[in-house]
């Protein structure tokens, strides 16, 4: 998928942007001392909307909190953690893959849709945690990986088990091409050929990521109903929705035609190509509205699907009339490579002209790509920067994606040598691309050993240094962090009709600093993004205002300036990096 074709590209010199186009326990520890009161959540006019609002937060469950000390996070460690959670103000928890898996793609290889990895917890931890969130307004939503499954998984087994099997259709298996090659030259994004020969059968079988992870033949019925089953299976169980992964790659092209190549070549020596019948074949839609039936067949269910489209491109993932996603990823803001005001603005803008009304999202980073911490950061002013990206995705319209440790300034950190390398992209791209390891670390709650992460002598991956400052525990307790801050930012987010609901209006085009209006008939809201090192001054007018004659009061700022001063609204200074945020009052300006 895109997504993955892009974090690679990013991440190597070698490959062109060009590309991208195209349950049950009884302790529990301790919870965190509450330094800040809860916030409070908006309330939702039709229940059944519940999304449209939510602020998401994702979770990787082997990094979260282990509770079995076994240095991998579980299911249990997460229940344990929904009162931090509450806290913090999250509306829905997004928890990539818990189900049993070989783990080569830790946890996006599943040999079994409708179990929990024994790594993880059990089907019944997985129902107390689904409780236990619901208790708190915590919506769950899982990872739903429908275009692969394990090479262990028992459909593959059977089906390349011979080429009769009741099975053996519905994966994508194919004779050699001429010469007893590949059946064409797609490429694994993953590394080497897209085809791996099966000695038993005598075939080839397609795979878009790692050989461990055979692509779904989803032109076979009975594949397809299989899957929709297990769909079920976990809304049945209550879960209110599902992040489905690598959409682009559902269909292939049926006539297997050759993908062009760019001219390139990619870090692992083959020749890059334009991933043209491999990704966002017409048919995929097909399957989204499919999805969106089965999934429509329970009450306020919701799916949001990992595309790496453009902006453009993003309208039809919704479907017609809505009948697909309703939310495909936007990445465009973490498709950015520097902090700019300019370049943020025409992001922005690009997406508020191709959705229209369409409820949007905004993420900052993920599982797959570096922390937005060290991406935008400067190296001095890192921390306050960390506070303007989270007021601009609290204050932006459509709902926010955050990853967790953003709340804390958590950074990237990468491994130094490859023996120490447990994803395997980074295993085959080395030294070019180091992989996603860094993204993954332990999440930081503590100053204490292991970041009071997991008691283990060793953590799947290391917890870096910087968590003996940069961590719940500690920040906690100070009130200029960034963990206090996200609190802040987040209960205006909830106690502003304009910040929920109101329309989008960027402010000017001063090549520092991004601004923009929020406005519902009753309520105003501007928010201004100083991207540069330097003071800046922002001079608006009444037509930027939405009205004559009108003073600014501030709401927030990441410089700790008094929330409640009134500003002039002809004259708004403000320093290097802040990112404040001001309700436009009634009063005259005098
Ligand atoms: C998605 C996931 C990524 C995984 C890939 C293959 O992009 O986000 O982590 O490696 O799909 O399932
Ligand atoms: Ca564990």
């Amino acid at each position: 998928m895109f997504a993955q074709r892009k974090f690679i590209a990013l991440r190597s010199s070698l490959i062109a942007l060009a590309l991208l186009l195209t349950p049950c326990f009884t302790a529990l520890p301790q919870q965190q001392t509450r330094q800040t009161r809860p916030v409070k959540r908006a309330t939702q006019k039709n229940a059944a909307d519940w999304w449209k609002h939510a602020v998401y937060y994702e979770i990787y469950p082997r990094s979260f909190y282990d509770l079995n000390g076994d240095g991998i996070g579980d299911l249990n460690g997460i229940t344990t953690k929904l009162d931090y959670l509450q806290d913090l103000g999250v509306d829905a928890i997004w928890i990539t893959p818990f189900y049993p898996s070989p783990q080569i793609d830790f946890g996006y290889d599943v040999s079994d849709y409708e179990n929990v990895d024994p790594q993880f917890g059990t089907l019944a931890d997985f129902d107390r945690l689904v409780t236990e969130a619901h208790k708190r307004n915590i919506k769950v939503i899982c990872d739903l990986v429908l275009n692969h499954t394990s090479d262990q998984h028992k459909y593959f087994v059977e089906s390349r088990s011979s080429r009769n099997n009741p099975k053996s259709d519905w994966y994508i298996w194919r004779d050699s091409g001429p010469g007893g090659g590949p059946p064409n030259n797609w490429l694994s994004i993953f590394g080497g050929s897209a085809w791996t020969f099966d000695k038993t059968r005598g075939q080839y079988y397609y795979h878009f990521f790692y050989a461990a992870q055979p692509d779904i033949n989803w032109r076979n019925p009975d594949a397809a109903r299989a899957i929709f089953d297990s769909v079920r299976f976990w809304l049945r169980r209550g879960v209110d929705g599902f992040r489905v992964d690598a959409i682009d790659h559902v269909f292939e092209d049926p006539n297997l035609r050759d993908n062009p190549t760019t001219g390139r070549t990619r870090a692992d020596g083959t020749a890059e190509q334009e991933d043209r019948y491999t990704s966002r074949v017409a048919e995929n839609h097909e399957v989204f509205r499919r999805l969106r039936e089965v999934v429509d067949e329970f009450k306020g269910r919701v799916i949001m699907g990992e595309t790496g489209a453009p902006p453009a491109a993003l309208v039809a993932y919704y479907g017609r009339k809505g009948a697909e996603f309703h939310l495909p990823f936007n990445f465009s803001l973490m498709n950015q490579r520097k902090l700019d005001a300019a370049a943020f603005r025409s992001a922005v803008g690009e997406i508020e002209r191709e959705l229209g009304t369409r409820p949007v999202n905004y993420v900052l980073s993920n599982h797959d790509r570096p922390r937005s911490y060290d991406t935008f950061g400067d190296g001095v002013h890192d921390d306050q920067i960390a506070k303007l990206l989270i007021t601009m995705l609290l204050t932006l319209r459509g709902v926010p994606f955050f990853y967790y440790g953003e709340e804390i300034g958590m950074k990237t950190s990468t491994p130094e040598r490859i023996e120490d390398v447990q994803d395997p992209v980074g295993k085959v791209f080395w030294p070019k691309d180091k992989g996603r390891d860094g993204e993954r670390t332990p999440m930081q709650w503590t100053s204490g050993r292991n970041a009071g992460f997991s008691s283990a002598e060793k953590t799947w991956l290391p917890v870096p240094p910087t968590a003996q400052t940069r961590n719940v525990e500690t920040m906690s307790k100070d009130p200029n962090s960034i963990l206090n801050f996200y609190k802040q930012a987040m209960r205006l987010r909830r106690a502003s009709p304009a910040l929920l609901d109101g329309d989008y209006t960027a402010i000017g085009d001063d090549p520092h600093v991004y601004a923009y209006r929020r406005r519902t008939p009753s309520h105003t809201m501007i928010v201004a993004l100083n991207m540069s090192n330097e003071p800046r001054t922002l001079r608006l007018s009444a037509n930027d205002l939405g009205g004559e004659g009108k003073r600014l009061r501030m709401a927030i700022s990441n410089l700790g300036h008094d929330r409640q001063q009134t500003v002039d609204a002809r004259h708004v200074t403000l320093g290097p990096y802040e990112a404040a945020a001001f309700a436009v009052t009634e009063k005259g300006l005098r």
